[in-house]
């Protein structure tokens, strides 16, 4: 650790006599106190003082770099008063510290936001307009146990940092089944992955996760240690502190079966009856993972469907997936091959620096249920098609018991999920485009449409509350979707380990778990 509290007491006491004149001082001119206080700027002077090295201001390489890595435009577009680039743990603790200290004297004036990888599209789930930003990507541990049945990882790899190290090794872990997608956001928020079928979400396979209270304590959590927050964190985002790392247990994983198979849109109705037949089944094969996609063209009006098919065992077209792979094909990359491959192949078709929307629902399994979604996005999309360079998508992914069942025996998660909930499917609108000026149209279409496949559903008795929240709108409430009882646990959590809720207050950005 570089500087010490003590070292800092000094500058907490200058703290005290500002704020006790931001209040006290009405001779002082409002611009005045503005500058003097504004918003931010004490903190990240404290921040840099006890951090030199790893805070950054405008105009410098290092915040120039922060925020050109965010995914979506409406994230990069933010400015920060300044960046905070941890390297190690203890960084990230005394910033913390420091941000409790500097909020409690300077209420209002050190908020601050946490980011890992920055994928989430909305404006302020993981960056800060005048505030401090805790950049967690210089945190790139990756580290497999001895006996390689866990491993530790870093929150600021990507997900192909960790499975190019594993592929070597012949492990795997549940992970994003896209390459550049960040580990701590996509962990803490659930997790689908390839391998969910057989492990559950990525958040159920964590079996320590060492964290930075709101207090500034670094401490690791387990089931055994703390079981209250370690069941949390696994759903629960950035409400209970800043994740630091986490170890996940590994399992043997060699090359295996998978790819892509586009087709035409005629085969919709074929698609649709192929995945209520695949997503219900009696006897989910725990090998098959499958992304169902139609992707708008706005230049011909026309659709397409992209399938990403996974088998996680070496082999060819097994008899689980020949509903899909007997259909005619465009094209195909279906193939053997590693991990890393298959995650950066899907990475292709996802890059940033665009405006971008994502909403979710998730709705009990029926292929009449997504021809209705897709006739409604359809329409959307039809009056969406002048918005210049949109990209518009579909997206349906089973969600069956086989990988909602999982969480119990491993201390449970947050999302509220379960057999009792059966074979589901989450349904992900996406969208991509290049002007401000378009933002309004497109979230209002896109409120409009989700609102009519919730009647759709509703009148079909297969509407369900989940929203996965890795998925979810700024709009959206996925926390109250994970039901009652979920929301009970993690608001007690949250009092008893943040009392003064530093991160529900001090912490704006993403989903808060009081109303
Ligand atoms: C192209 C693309 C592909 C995707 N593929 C998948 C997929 O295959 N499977 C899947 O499940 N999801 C997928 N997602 C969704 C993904 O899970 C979310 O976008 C997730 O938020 C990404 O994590 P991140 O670390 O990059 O996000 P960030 O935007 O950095 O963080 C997300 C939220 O988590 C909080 N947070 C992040 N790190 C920490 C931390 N260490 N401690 C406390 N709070 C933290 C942030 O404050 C923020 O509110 C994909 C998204 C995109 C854009
Ligand atoms: C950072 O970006 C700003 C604004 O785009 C630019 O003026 C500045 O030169 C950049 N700094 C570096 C070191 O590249
Ligand atoms: C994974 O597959 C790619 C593509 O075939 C290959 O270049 C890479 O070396 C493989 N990685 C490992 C660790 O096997
Ligand atoms: C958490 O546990 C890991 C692994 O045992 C250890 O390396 C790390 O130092 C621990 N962190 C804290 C804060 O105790
Ligand atoms: C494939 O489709 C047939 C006919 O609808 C169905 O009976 C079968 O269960 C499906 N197979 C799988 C694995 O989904
Ligand atoms: C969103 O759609 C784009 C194509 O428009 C696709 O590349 C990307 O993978 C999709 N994102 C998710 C999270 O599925
Ligand atoms: C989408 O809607 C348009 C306009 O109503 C219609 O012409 C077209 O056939 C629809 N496309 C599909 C694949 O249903």
């Amino acid at each position: 650790m570089k500087g010490s509290l003590i070292s800092m007491l000094p500058l907490l006491a200058s703290w005290r006599v500002e704020a006790s004149m931001s209040s006290a001082a009405p001779a002082m001119s409002e611009t005045a106190a503005e500058g003097f206080l504004s918003q931010g700027k004490t903190c990240c002077a404290a921040l840099k003082l006890a951090l030199p090295e790893k805070v950054s201001y405008a105009g410098s390489s290092s915040y120039n770099d922060s925020l050109a890595s965010y995914w979506s435009l409406q994230e990069e577009d933010l400015r920060p008063t300044c960046v905070v680039s941890p390297t190690e743990s203890h960084d990230v603790a005394l910033a913390m510290a420091l941000l409790n200290i500097g909020g409690r004297f300077l209420p209002g004036k050190c908020d601050f936001a946490v980011r890992s990888g920055g994928h989430t599209p909305f404006a302020g789930a993981a960056n800060i307009q005048q505030g401090i930003t805790i950049d967690l990507s210089g945190l790139k541990r990756v580290s497999p146990s001895e006996d390689l049945s866990t491993v530790t990882v870093g929150v600021g790899n990507r997900w192909a940092q960790v499975y190019s190290q594993l592929d070597a090794l012949g492990i795997a872990i549940g992970g994003g089944r896209v390459a550049s997608v960040g580990v701590g956001g996509l962990t803490l928020g659930g997790g689908v992955s390839f391998f969910s079928p057989r492990y559950g979400f990525v958040c159920d396979e964590v079996v320590r996760f060492e964290i930075v209270l709101a207090s500034g304590v670094l401490t690791n959590v387990t089931q055994a240690s703390h079981p209250d927050l370690f069941k949390a964190l696994k759903g629960g985002s950035n409400n209970f502190g800043i994740v630091t790392e986490f170890e996940s247990m590994a399992f043997k994983q060699g090359k295996f079966w998978g790819g892509s198979i586009v087709n035409d849109i005629s085969a919709k109705d074929a698609q649709f009856a192929a995945f209520e037949a695949l997503a219900g089944s009696s006897n989910y094969d725990p090998y098959a993972a499958l992304i169902n996609s139609y992707a708008f063209s706005a230049a011909e009006k026309t659709w397409i469907i992209a399938n990403n098919i996974q088998y996680t065992k070496a082999e060819e077209n097994p008899p689980f997936f020949q509903n899909f792979t007997s259909l005619p094909q465009i094209y195909s990359t279906m193939r053997i091959s590693n991990l890393t491959d298959f995650a950066l192949e899907i990475a292709e078709s996802s890059p940033s620096g665009r405006r971008q929307l994502m909403v979710t629902a998730t709705f009990a399994n029926s292929a009449e249920l997504m021809s209705k979604i897709f006739d409604a996005t359809n329409a959307t999309a039809q009056t969406l098609s002048h918005v210049p360079n949109l990209a518009f998508s579909l997206t349906f992914q089973p969600m069956p018991t086989a990988i909602t069942s999982k969480a119990a025996a491993r201390g449970g998660n947050s999302l509220g999920l379960g057999a009792a909930d059966g074979n589901l499917f989450n349904a992900l609108l996406n969208v991509s485009w290049d002007t401000e000026a378009d933002d309004e149209i497109i979230e209002q279409e896109a409120k409009a449409l989700f609102a009519k496949n919730r009647a759709s559903a509703s009148e079909l008795g297969l509407f369900n509350e989940y929203e996965y929240l890795n998925y979810a709108a700024d709009w959206q409430d996925p926390i109250r979707g994970y039901g009652p009882e979920s929301v009970a646990h993690l608001r007690a959590v949250s009092r008893k380990y943040d009392p003064r809720g530093v991160f529900q207050k001090q912490l704006p950005g993403g989903f808060k778990l009081f109303d």
